[in-house]
C-alpha cells in the first residue's frame, strides 16, 4: 500500500491549509526540538522549519516514497523512516506535531498518551486528523465495498473510522496535560476537474481499498465509486465541485 507524493500534492494547498491552522494555535516561542509525525512529502515540515529556523526539526514517516520527496525538498530537517505505532523519540521534545497522519494509526487510547509522555514539561502535542468518515466520500466508499465480489476481503478493516469524538480526546488527555485546545473546522474545498473527489481520495482513503483488489477489479470499483460521487457532489454552475471536509484539531500542552 504505497503512497504517491505527486498525486497527494496535486491538492497541496487544500491539504496544507489545516497544517497552517493547527500551527497557528501552537504558542511555543522557541522550541529546541520539534518533530513532524507522518511528515509525508515535507509540506507540513516546511511550515515548522520556517517558523522556528533555530529548532532541530525531525520528519518521521514510514513511506519510502514520501520520505524521498521530503529529502529532495532541501529543508533543514532530519528525516527518519519509522512506524509511528512503535516510535518514541530518543529524547523529550518541545513539540510533537502531526497533520493528517495519526488517523492512519489504530489505538489512539495508547498512542496519544505515549506521545504526550514524550514531551518536555511545557511542550505540546499538536494533531490534526480528518473526521469526515460519515461524509458521502467515505459512506459511498463503504457502499461500493459492500456491493461487489470484493465485499468479504474489504470488510477486513481497510475502511475503519479511527477518529473518535472531540470529548473522547479531552477525557483521554486531560489527566496528563496542563491545557487542552480542541476544535473542529469544516473546510469547503472548491475543486476543479471531471472527478475531483475521486482524484482526492485516490491519494488517501481509496488507496488501501485499491491495494486490496485484483487489477481487473480496480477499474470496476473506481468506475462505480466515481458514478456515485458525481451524484453526491454535483458540479456547480461554474463547473467546479464543492467538497465539504471536517477536521479535528488538538493542541495538548504538558
Ligand atoms: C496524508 S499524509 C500527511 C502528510 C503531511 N503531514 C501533510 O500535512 O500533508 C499522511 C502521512 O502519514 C504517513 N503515515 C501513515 N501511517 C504511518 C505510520 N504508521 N508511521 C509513520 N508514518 C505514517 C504516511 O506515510 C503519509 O506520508
Amino acid at each position: 500500500m504505497s503512497w504517491n507524493p505527486e498525486r497527494y500534492l496535486a491538492f497541496g494547498d487544500h491539504r496544507t491549509r489545516p497544517a497552517v491552522d493547527l500551527l497557528a494555535r501552537v504558542a511555543l516561542a522557541a522550541p529546541a526540538r520539534v518533530a513532524d509525525l507522518g511528515c509525508g512529502p515535507g509540506n507540513s515540515t516546511a511550515l515548522l522549519c520556517a517558523r522556528w529556523p533555530e529548532a532541530e526539526v525531525l520528519g518521521v514517516d514510514n513511506s519510502v516514497a514520501m520520505l524521498a520527496k521530503a529529502r529532495a525538498s532541501g529543508l533543514p530537517a532530519r528525516w527518519l523512516e519509522a512506524d509511528l505505532a512503535g516510535w518514541t523519540p530518543a529524547a523529550p521534545h518541545d513539540l510533537l506535531y502531526s497533520n493528517a497522519a495519526l488517523h492512519w494509526l489504530p489505538d489512539h487510547a495508547t498512542l496519544l498518551p505515549r506521545l504526550v509522555a514524550a514531551l518536555r514539561p511545557g511542550g505540546a502535542l499538536a494533531v490534526q486528523m480528518p473526521r469526515n468518515f460519515d461524509a458521502p466520500s467515505h459512506v459511498l466508499l463503504r457502499a461500493v465495498a459492500d456491493d461487489g465480489p470484493w465485499a468479504q476481503r474489504l470488510a477486513a478493516g481497510v475502511l475503519r473510522a479511527p477518529v473518535a469524538a472531540p470529548d473522547w480526546y479531552y477525557d483521554l488527555l486531560a489527566p496528563q496535560t496542563a491545557a487542552l485546545d480542541i476544535w473542529e473546522s469544516e473546510y469547503l474545498h472548491v475543486l476543479e476537474g471531471a472527478d475531483p473527489v475521486l482524484d482526492w481520495t485516490r491519494a488517501t482513503a481509496l488507496r488501501p481499498v485499491i491495494a486490496a483488489l485484483e487489477p481487473a477489479e480496480q477499474a470496476r470499483f473506481e468506475a462505480d465509486y466515481a458514478r456515485r460521487l458525481r451524484a453526491a457532489y454535483p458540479r456547480r454552475a461554474d463547473g467546479r465541485t464543492l467538497f465539504p471536509f471536517r477536521r479535528l484539531f488538538i493542541v495538548a500542552s504538558r
